[in-house]
Order: structure tokens, then C-alpha cells, then sequence
């Protein structure tokens, strides 16, 4: 869609339903502005390849591409999602993208290159956020963990409604190993792994942390989610797993939302 078609999409909706959220993930880099009412996209996604070299500077500069598509209103806060640990908009950790973002402060990056104030949430927490509000996890009582599996493995915790931030349940150590490093998506894609296959190593992962967080309800999410009815019912757990609602745009409309809510 053009750019100009795009802007006459969101021209018809109530200014103060628009948010508009953008997506680092380790592969791409994706922004759509949200309907804040219904939790949808107001129009396709804009998608660019996370640069190869995903230092702050590059990454920055596709952020001002993305927010330039859609002719933002100046005074527009943006959210905006980073793949580690984030507080107050400092990134802590940077496990699959340049490790120059180790205490950069994200939210000045991206207010720079975009010109707009931006809220920035761990990318897992802004998916959990959106479940919250609008799929999934929508008023679920207990404690929720929605896993991400992508790139890496991504967790929210939520307990009564309220997301808990930065757990990295991606980085347990299960068998020697750093359970994202055996159980993402993307290892199933660089090994060749078979669904079935990949449910084994999922299987050693969810109940793993099962044990550990007894939680009342799982929700996974990561674009493989689409594909959720080919590795969800080959694994045997005691909680309920379910996919994520809004699927790979949960980071995305969370990240709308958190930038909505904190403005
Ligand atoms: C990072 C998390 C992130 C996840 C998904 C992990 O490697 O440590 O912060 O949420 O990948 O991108």
C-alpha cells in the first residue's frame, strides 16, 4: 500500500485511538500504527531487514524510514520494542543484536532518528502487554507467561493482569545449555528440525519452566505461532498453552499501547 493510501486509512480514525508501535526484531524491523480501541492494525505493516550490522546507528536509521511512511503527527509518542532487557528505556542486554545497544539508551535513539518521544519495552513485555489487553491473556486471573519463539525465546509474566518485566526465562540454563539456543524457532530453522523434533526440545523447555513458575495458563507467541497447531498439541503439559492472539503483531500493538499509556 502506498504511502499516501496509508495515510488516508488512518486520516478516518479518532486521533486519540491512534497509537503506533514498532517491532526490532533480530530479522526485520516492523511498524504499524494501532487502533488502540481494538487492538488491530490500521493498515498493513511496514517491514525493513534488521540491518546485518544491528548497531545503534543503523538500526536508528531504518526507525526514521519507518516512521516516515506513515507522515506521523509531530506531537505522536511512538513505542518501540528492543529484543533484551530494558529499564527506563536503557538497554541492559543485547543477546542477538549488536552488543554496542548494551547501555545505550533506546528511547533517546529513537527520539533522535525519529524526531517523535518514544516509550521502549523489551520486546517479549510489549507482546505480553498487547495478550493483556486485547488476546489471550484478557482477563485471566494467575499468572500468565507468554513465550516467545522467534529469533531467540522471549517471556512476559504476568500475574492478575499485570505484566512483571524483564524476565529472561529465554536464557535458563537447561542441560548445559541456554534454552533459546536449543528451543528457538530459529534453531528449529537452522537445524532442519522436523515439528516433531522441535516439540522435543519444546517439551524439555515448557516443562521446565512449568515446574519452576506453575503457571495457570501459557500463551506462545513468534511468528511460528501461525503454525501452532503443528508443535502445540505434540507436547504434554499439566497448564493449558494456547497461541498468541495477535500472533507476530503483538509487539507491535503492545509497544502502541505501553507508548499510549506511559505518555
Ligand atoms: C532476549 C530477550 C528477548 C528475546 C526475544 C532474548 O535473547 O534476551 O530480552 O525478549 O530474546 O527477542
Amino acid at each position: 500500500m502506498s504511502k499516501h493510501e496509508d495515510a488516508a486509512k488512518v486520516a478516518e480514525v479518532e486521533a486519540e485511538k491512534i497509537g503506533f508501535g514498532i517491532d526490532i526484531g533480530g530479522s526485520g524491523i516492523k511498524g504499524a500504527p494501532v487502533h488502540l480501541g481494538t487492538g488491530e492494525l490500521l493498515t498493513k505493516r511496514f517491514r525493513r531487514p534488521t540491518p546485518a550490522e544491528s548497531s545503534p546507528e543503523a538500526v536508528g536509521a531504518v526507525l526514521a524510514e519507518v516512521v516516515e511512511h506513515f507522515e506521523l503527527p509531530g506531537m505522536a509518542h511512538i513505542g518501540v520494542t528492543f529484543p533484551g532487557i530494558v529499564k527506563d528505556g536503557v538497554a541492559h542486554s543485547a543477546a542477538n543484536v549488536d552488543k554496542r545497544w548494551v547501555d545505550t539508551d533506546v528511547a533517546e535513539v529513537a527520539r533522535r532518528w525519529t524526531g517523535h518521544t518514544a516509550y521502549v519495552a523489551n520486546d517479549a513485555d510489549a507482546a505480553g502487554y498487547a495478550e493483556i489487553a486485547y488476546g489471550a491473556a484478557k482477563g485471566k486471573k494467575g499468572t500468565v507467561l507468554v513465550l516467545t519463539l522467534g529469533t531467540g525465546i522471549g517471556s512476559a509474566m504476568i500475574r492478575d493482569g499485570v505484566l512483571i518485566p524483564n524476565f529472561e526465562l529465554g536464557h535458563l540454563e537447561i542441560d548445559g545449555y541456554d534454552a533459546e539456543s536449543r528451543a528457538a524457532s530459529s534453531i528449529k530453522e537452522e537445524e532442519g528440525l522436523s515439528y516433531p523434533e522441535w516439540a522435543e526440545r519444546l517439551q524439555r523447555y515448557f516443562s521446565h519452566v512449568e515446574f519452576l513458575f506453575s503457571p495457570d495458563l501459557f500463551v506462545v507467541g513468534g511468528g511460528v505461532s501461525k503454525d501452532h497447531e503443528q508443535f502445540l498439541p505434540l507436547l504434554d503439559l499439566k497448564t493449558p498453552i494456547v497461541p498468541a492472539k495477535l500472533r507476530n503483531k503483538a509487539g507491535i500493538v503492545g509497544a502502541a499501547a505501553l507508548a499510549a499509556d506511559n505518555a
